[in-house]
């Protein structure tokens, strides 16, 4: 599929999947730089907040992993934490986005995978991370149900996302900003067509924090619970596994 259809595949299904990874291919070595300008380096702070999330402490030489990991950022920011001296499997489904990450942390270690079926037995992690990844899922409850497989009992899941502020003024000045300034940037700086349309057009049909928790609870979490960041343009969800009965 061509990466400069102006038609945006946001509703799911094999099309969506193809437009995301030839997407990503596309823009992944300026992937890093436009993170930081469209966000005012507000992501590495966010980063640090899923990560502080986490409760990696209870184990920290385990084993983690972060989904949809793109090119590493946030599992180097768990596995840059003192006193962290486990590993971090980074899973993306586009190879381009993980090799530009790759040497960034000797304790990461990325791999090739799709997030709807982890190549992993399970219960086998000590936690789970994903950031600004879960919104570009075709089957948002596959995805959540693979993490619930894949994590020990008691082990925490953390899902950073982008949404929409719920509250005037924030919600007006972020849609200004989203729907007409951030586009224009992305094309600019990735030089790619719509790659940069495609982030408030996925934003705008993602389930919004409450349907989220729900939707976390039926597929094999509980306790959770979410914080909303910068009058809710960012959503930190938090669930944990079930212990055994
Ligand atoms: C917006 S980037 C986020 C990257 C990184 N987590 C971060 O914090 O910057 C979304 C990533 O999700 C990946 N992705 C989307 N769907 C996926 C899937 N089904 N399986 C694995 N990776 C997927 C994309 O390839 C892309 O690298």
């Amino acid at each position: 599929m061509s990466v400069s259809d102006t038609k945006l595949p946001v509703s799911g299904g094999a099309e969506k999947r193809a437009y995301v990874r030839a997407m990503f291919s596309a823009i992944a070595p300026r992937y890093d730089l436009l993170n930081h300008v469209i966000s005012f380096n507000l992501d590495r702070l966010w980063r640090r907040r899923t990560v502080r999330l986490l409760g990696w402490e209870r184990a920290p030489g385990g084993i983690f992993l972060d989904q949809c990991a793109g090119t590493l950022d946030l599992a180097v920011a768990l596995a840059r934490q003192d006193r962290f001296t486990g590993s971090v499997i980074g899973a993306d489904f586009v190879m381009p986005m993980l090799r530009l990450g790759r040497h960034k942390s000797p304790q990461v270690v990325p791999l090739n995978a799709d997030a709807l079926v982890l190549p992993f037995p399970d219960e086998v992690f000590d936690g789970a991370t994903v950031g600004f990844g879960v919104r570009n899922l075709t089957d948002l409850g596959q995805g959540f149900r693979e993490t619930a497989r894949v994590l020990k009992p008691g082990a925490r899941y953390v899902v950073l996302e982008l949404t929409t502020p719920p509250n005037q003024p924030m919600r007006g000045m972020y849609l200004l900003y989203f729907r007409h300034l951030l586009p224009r940037i992305g094309r600019m700086v990735s030089k790619h067509k719509n790659a940069y349309s495609w982030l408030p057009a996925s934003v705008k049909v993602f389930p919004e924090p409450d349907v989220l928790s729900a939707l976390m609870e039926a597929s094999g979490f509980e306790q959770v619970g979410y914080d909303l960041l910068l009058g809710g343009a960012c959503a930190i969800h938090v669930g944990t596994k079930p212990l055994r009965s």
